[in-house]
């Protein structure tokens, strides 16, 4: 069935983030602030509201569901969630289960998620070097997110190691990270760092063009442009050289909002139509205020109306596009 998600631009809504929490054991620097204020429960919504909401999306034409977080495997009853949703793999509604994950706990998880028909994950790692890792995620211990890729990696699920490319902490460093991620037979992308939220270090000091870098490993790689695509925002090419897939996110260097399929819940039910804009709708009010199934689609079928053109960040302003920070929307 077609997609009854359309938005005011024509653009078909196929591709939901469930962000299920706003919690994280890691602290990235270009993501939180050293000190956050967690939500606190009772604001959460349950795994059943979020099945609930999740679902009726697949209903509505969505056939996608990242779940994220903060760090989607802190959130209690996370399997339990995976296992709910897996159901509409089964019934043909989805074509992809998925999760964006520090990979910290992912070594204990993998072997269930793969059995659950997650095929394929998307680990979030900056560096290789522990000292750098300790430091750019306040503390974080390189080891466990390895283990937790070479585990995915051992269940069959096809991993996908996302870096935020940073001037003065990676930049060097990315060659040897793509050629690491493509010699364990995962697919590499870069992204460029976002003005979301308030951070404790000047964000357009780490602000690195990917256009830049592209230009940069061309000298010593050859780039082929894939047709491949993951209904993610990313462009993808071959490194000839290491038979890889290497993906380029890039929100600032090359606005990529004409084709966006997505929108965002938040663990407190708010859906956020665009990455980089305020729009936001209560769905958790919906539901706790007693709607049947007609008059929450009523209300998505509203939000997704009003879905905005595009995002307007500049890495150079002197505050964030949003005030709300990546670990609240999930990127
Ligand atoms: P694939 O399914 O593998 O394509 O994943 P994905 O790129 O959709 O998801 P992932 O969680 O790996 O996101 C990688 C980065 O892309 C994150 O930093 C997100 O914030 C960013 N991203 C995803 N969608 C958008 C978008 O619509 N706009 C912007 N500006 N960034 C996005
Ligand atoms: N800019 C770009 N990407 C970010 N992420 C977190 N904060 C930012 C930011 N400010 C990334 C994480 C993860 C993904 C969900 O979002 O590294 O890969
Ligand atoms: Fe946690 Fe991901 Fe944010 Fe890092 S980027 S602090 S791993 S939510």
């Amino acid at each position: 069935l077609p997609s009854r998600l359309i938005d005011g631009f024509g653009r078909a809504v196929t591709y939901l983030r469930v962000s299920v929490t706003d919690r994280c054991d890691l602290r990235c620097t270009y993501c939180m602030a050293e000190h956050m204020t967690f939500l606190p429960k009772a604001e959460v919504l349950s795994l059943e509201e979020l099945d609930r909401l999740a679902s009726t999306f697949v209903g509505l034409g969505v056939r996608k569901l990242r779940l994220t977080g903060g760090e989607p495997l802190v959130r209690k009853g996370i399997m339990t969630l995976v296992e709910s949703l897996s159901r509409h793999l089964r019934s043909g509604a989805l074509d992809e289960l998925t999760m964006t994950t520090n990979g910290t706990q992912l070594a204990g998880h993998a072997a269930d998620l793969a059995r659950l028909g997650v095929r394929r994950i998307n680990v979030s790692l900056d560096t290789l070097k522990p000292d750098l890792f300790r430091r750019l995620t306040r503390g974080g211990d390189l080891s466990k997110v390895l283990a937790g890729i070479d585990a995915a990696l051992a269940a069959g699920i096809q991993i996908k190691v996302n870096a935020v490319a940073l001037k003065h902490d990676n930049a060097e460093e990315l060659p040897a990270l793509i050629q690491w991620a493509h010699g364990l037979g995962a697919d590499m992308t870069l992204i460029e760092t976002m003005p979301l939220g308030e951070i404790d270090e000047d964000r357009t000091d780490q602000y690195l063009s990917l256009k830049d870098v592209r230009r940069e490993l061309s000298s010593f790689w050859t780039l082929t442009d894939l047709a491949y695509a993951t209904g993610g925002p990313a462009r993808y090419v071959r490194v000839e050289e290491t038979g890889g897939r290497l993906g380029l996110i890039t929100p600032l260097s090359h606005n990529f909002c004409e084709a966006c399929n997505r929108v965002r819940l938040t663990c407190t039910g708010t859906l956020h139509t665009c990455l980089g804009r305020d729009d936001a709708s209560d769905l958790r009010a919906v539901i706790r205020g007693g709607a049947d199934d007609a008059e929450l689609e009523r209300a998505i079928f509203a939000a997704i109306g009003a879905k905005p053109q595009g995002h307007d960040f500049q890495i150079d302003g002197a505050r964030p596009a949003v005030a709300r920070h990546m670990s609240t929307t999930g990127g």
